[in-house]
């Protein structure tokens, strides 16, 4: 068995985890997330230098209780896997530099992961303390819909990817974010607004489906996230059903021009599998009107668990897996001399 100890902390997540590999079975050990929610939302969004800070605190208390609840000790992992971005710079660097030494003082090697890898590859995680054998079926059309990404991504093989669209502007989740802080619904806007729309009649008010008539692959969603804007400078004092309304119709729209892309996409590039990742594909409708259309077009449709939606060290083990150990890439031996990568791409 060899053993991958996961270190993520590009926003306001501190995690590490440790994943086991044996003849294509992963099983995940244990993962720890300590999240600073809490300590953001009276600024209403991160703040990049408080992140940083608070990263410093946790990183090395969250790394020791993950290998303590995975009972290894540091000295029996096999490699370390960390984010080397995108990300926000300061928090980055907490991680990735703590992976860094680590790997150098107990002589271990260093995968370098790109976060958003380790959201592509989060579908095949099983639960905590349970294995799955991995076995993707090449190509797949990955949406990945987190706070900073909105991308697709066709995916050819473990180690060979084309990004075929991405947002102009805003990220989905940044404007499920920005819309929860006009109507004041608190921080992180998008779990807040997506509960509040479950209440509520997406058909009240009708706003724009961006981009949904382009033929390429791209998004847009600032122009939607105004229009709402607008709807409510009109409305005035917003009653909880109206709140419940709105966020119901905004969440439509950007779920409908979500799955109409991701299918298309699968559909012209002749592909049988669509997966949906990162923190948004923790929304219950994006899930319910994804599994339909993917079932309408006989496509196989395969989701994170929710533990596995948002920020986490596990997904980062996993891609460092399939990168290096599994791909045969190598990071040269030299790795104390890399820096951190804020604006890594796919
Ligand atoms: O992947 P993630 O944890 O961090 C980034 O890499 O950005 O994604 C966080 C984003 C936030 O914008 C958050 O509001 C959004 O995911 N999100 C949701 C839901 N849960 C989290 N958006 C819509 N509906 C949800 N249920
Ligand atoms: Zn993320």
């Amino acid at each position: 068995m060899i053993y991958i100890l996961g270190i993520e902390t590009s926003c306001d997540e501190t995690s590490a985890a440790v994943l086991g590999y044996e003849k294509n079975r992963i099983f995940v050990l244990t993962q720890v997330v300590n999240s600073q929610i809490n300590l953001h939302s009276k600024f209403g969004g991160v703040v990049p230098e408080v992140a940083a800070r608070q990263h410093i605190k946790n990183i090395l208390p969250v790394i020791n209780l993950a290998l303590r609840q995975a009972k290894i000790k540091i000295e029996d992992i096999t490699a370390v896997a960390a984010t080397r971005g995108p990300g926000l710079a300061g928090a980055l660097m907490v991680g990735w530099e703590t992976a860094k030494t680590l790997a150098w003082l107990h002589k271990k090697p260093l995968y370098e992961v790109n976060h958003l890898l380790g959201h592509l590859w989060s579908f095949l995680l099983p639960p905590v303390g349970e294995s799955n054998l991995i076995n993707p079926s090449f190509p797949f059309i990955s949406l990945i819909v987190s706070g900073g990404h909105t991308e697709l991504v066709l995916v050819k093989s473990s180690n060979s990817y084309q990004v075929i669209g991405k947002t102009y502007d805003d990220a989905a989740g940044e404007a499920f974010d920005k819309v929860a802080k006009i109507m004041n619904l608190g921080y992180p806007g998008g779990p807040i607004l997506s509960k509040r729309a479950s209440l509520g009649n997406s058909k009240a008010f009708l706003f724009p489906r961006p981009m949904s008539k382009d033929k390429n692959f791209n998004f847009s969603f600032s122009g939607l996230k105004t229009a709402v804007l607008y709807k409510i400078r009109k409305l005035a004092e917003l009653s909880d059903q109206q709140i419940n309304d709105l966020s119901a119709s905004f969440q439509a729209a950007v779920v409908e021009v979500l799955v109409d892309k991701t299918i298309r996409a699968a559909l012209i590039n002749q592909v049988q599998m669509v997966t949906v990742v990162g923190g948004v594909s923790a929304n219950q409708n994006l899930r319910q009107v994804m599994t339909a259309a993917a079932k309408e077009n006989s496509l196989l449709l395969r989701l994170p668990l929710m533990s596995y939606t948002g920020d986490n060290a596990t997904m980062i083990a996993l891609a460092g897996l399939m990168d290096y150990y599994l791909g045969k890439k190598n990071l040269a031996k030299k790795f104390l001399q890399f820096a951190i990568k804020p604006n890594l791409n796919i």
